[in-house]
């Protein structure tokens, strides 16, 4: 006898993405898809699961990640499968894996790309080799403005020409066909400093009408945050494209307190622009190792150091005192870094992540030696800290943050809700033990309260490990989405 169902998920609690309340019911799934939801029948299904009240959400969705290599290099994706995180969109901050081929990996490009693996000429050969080497999750792509701007440019100091701009867009038209779902930004760092907002309207001009979208890191996020949001939102304004304020933040003491504003400049531009934006729960940023931020910061942690490994994990203060030498001296003596910055008013941090439009992003660092804590921690903190500790919204918001309003921001079809015909991304937790365990001083710690996690009908993870299946796949820009 054959079984309608190939797995039944009884007495769930069920929270579905839109961010209605919890209801109580039984999940069936079915070739990878939810076949249905509601009271059913244990015999139809080849497996049955009492979940005895514990909490299903659809997978959450990393909207701000730099997967792009760690989809290949280590596809059980732990550090995000262990946050129940199904879908990760890969490309943010202007930096893409494709189409770098063998150009250098200046940075911040070299967050991602490393020596010579795993380089792509194109996002189709980039998607064609996640297809054969598939990861334990879904992914989605952008295409790293400044990435392109290495590909196409032999001095990275000056606005692209008409030809290198040319060059851009047939390379954005490219990424577009073979699926990418937008373009990424980054004019905050230095090869894609010099881009003004008309070579990047010009270079995202394909975007206009496919239901693509542009994730802009803005230029800064200090003392002209405001000048530099209202100068990245007249580029998708122009080309009446969706854009995403990329891990929005004010930093910088003098600005504390300046998220008021950001937010009231986002609700005058949302009357009349597609505009929204990401966010990761802590008050520290981490990047690129650069003085300029250091100087920004309240203080500095070595996240990673190719000169000086053992630099990896220590405050920048402490090291200048021991080895009685200037900070100056010591960031240029730690080149090529990455660091982490705590240069942000926990105040701000709490009004973005309540802000209506704002979605969950990790723009966790996989490649860094001692990373930001956000890699492996950022949504069961959402969910476990802001949620129910704080009591900053509710469970049903949070969630809805990280998957349902995700997915229809970033045209992510059948995914991010719990409806029957959605593809089968759960994730099974309990809701009031699920938080983060990963700290600044210990960074890689899986969430606690996490049972397990499907992908496509598939357990990634269970019981703290990866199962070591991997049935992700590439979501691609369903043609003229909106
Ligand atoms: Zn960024
Ligand atoms: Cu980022």
């Amino acid at each position: 006898m054959s079984c309608a169902f190939d797995l039944l998920l009884r007495n769930a609690v069920i929270f579905d993405g839109t961010g209605a309340a919890r209801h109580h019911g039984d999940i069936a799934l079915s070739g990878g898809v939810i076949a249905a939801v509601g009271s059913l029948e244990a015999d139809d299904a080849a497996t049955t699961v009492d979940l005895r009240g514990r909490a299903v959400a659809p997978g959450f969705i990393d909207v701000h990640t730099h997967d792009d290599r760690l989809l290949l290099a280590d596809p059980s994706m732990a550090p995000k499968a262990s946050q129940g995180v199904t879908t990760v969109v890969v490309g943010n901050c202007g930096i893409s894996l494709a189409p770098l081929g063998d150009r250098p990996a200046v940075p911040p490009i070299n967050l991602v790309a490393d020596g010579e693996a795993q380089r792509f000429d194109s996002f189709a050969d980039y998607f064609a080799r996640l297809a054969i080497e598939p990861a334990a999750v879904n992914c989605a792509a952008l295409v790293g403005h400044t990435t392109l701007r290495v590909v196409t440019m032999a001095d990275l100091g000056r606005p692209a020409d008409a030809g290198e701009i040319a060059r851009m867009r047939t390379l954005v038209e490219e990424a577009l066909a073979a699926g990418a779902i937008g373009v990424s930004t980054g004019t905050f760092y230095a090869p894609a400093a010099a881009a003004t907002a008309d070579e990047i309207r010009q270079v995202c001009a394909p975007l206009a009408g496919t239901g693509a979208l542009i994730a802009s890191h803005i230029r800064d996020e200090g003392a002209r945050v405001l000048e530099s949001m209202t100068e990245a939102m007249s580029v998708a304004r122009a080309l009446g494209v969706r854009q995403v304020i990329s891990h929005h933040k004010v930093v910088g003491k003098a600005n504390f307190g300046r998220s008021r504003e950001t937010l009231a400049l986002l609700d005058d531009a949302r009357i009349d622009t597609d505009v929204c934006l990401d966010c990761y729960p802590y008050p520290a940023s981490s990047t690129v190792l650069r003085a300029d931020s250091v100087a920004q910061a309240g203080r500095t942690l070595v996240a990673w150091s190719k000169s000086r490994p053992e630099a990896a994990g220590r405050y920048l203060d402490e090291l200048a005192a021991e080895r009685d030498t200037s900070i100056d001296a010591l960031i240029a003596e730690l080149q090529p870094a990455g660091a982490i910055y705590f240069a942000m008013d926990e105040a701000d941090v709490e009004r973005i992540l309540a802000y209506p439009e704002t979605m969950i992003g990790s723009d966790g660092l996989p490649h860094d030696v001692f990373p930001h804590p956000r890699l492996w921690g950022a949504f069961p903190r959402v969910l476990g800290h802001y949620a129910r500790s704080r009591g900053l919204f509710s469970l049903e918001t949070a969630i809805h943050k990280m998957t349902g309003l995700p997915a229809a921001r970033f045209g992510l079809a059948g995914r991010g809700v719990i409806a029957p015909g959605a593809a089968a991304d759960l994730v099974i937790f309990d809701p009031d033990r699920i938080r983060d365990t990963a700290t600044f001083a210990r960074p890689k710690q899986p969430a606690a309260g996490i049972d397990a996690v499907y992908v496509n009908g598939v357990a990634v993870w269970r019981d703290g490990q990866p199962t070591g299946r991997r049935p992700g796949v590439v979501l691609r820009r369903a043609e003229g989405a909106d």
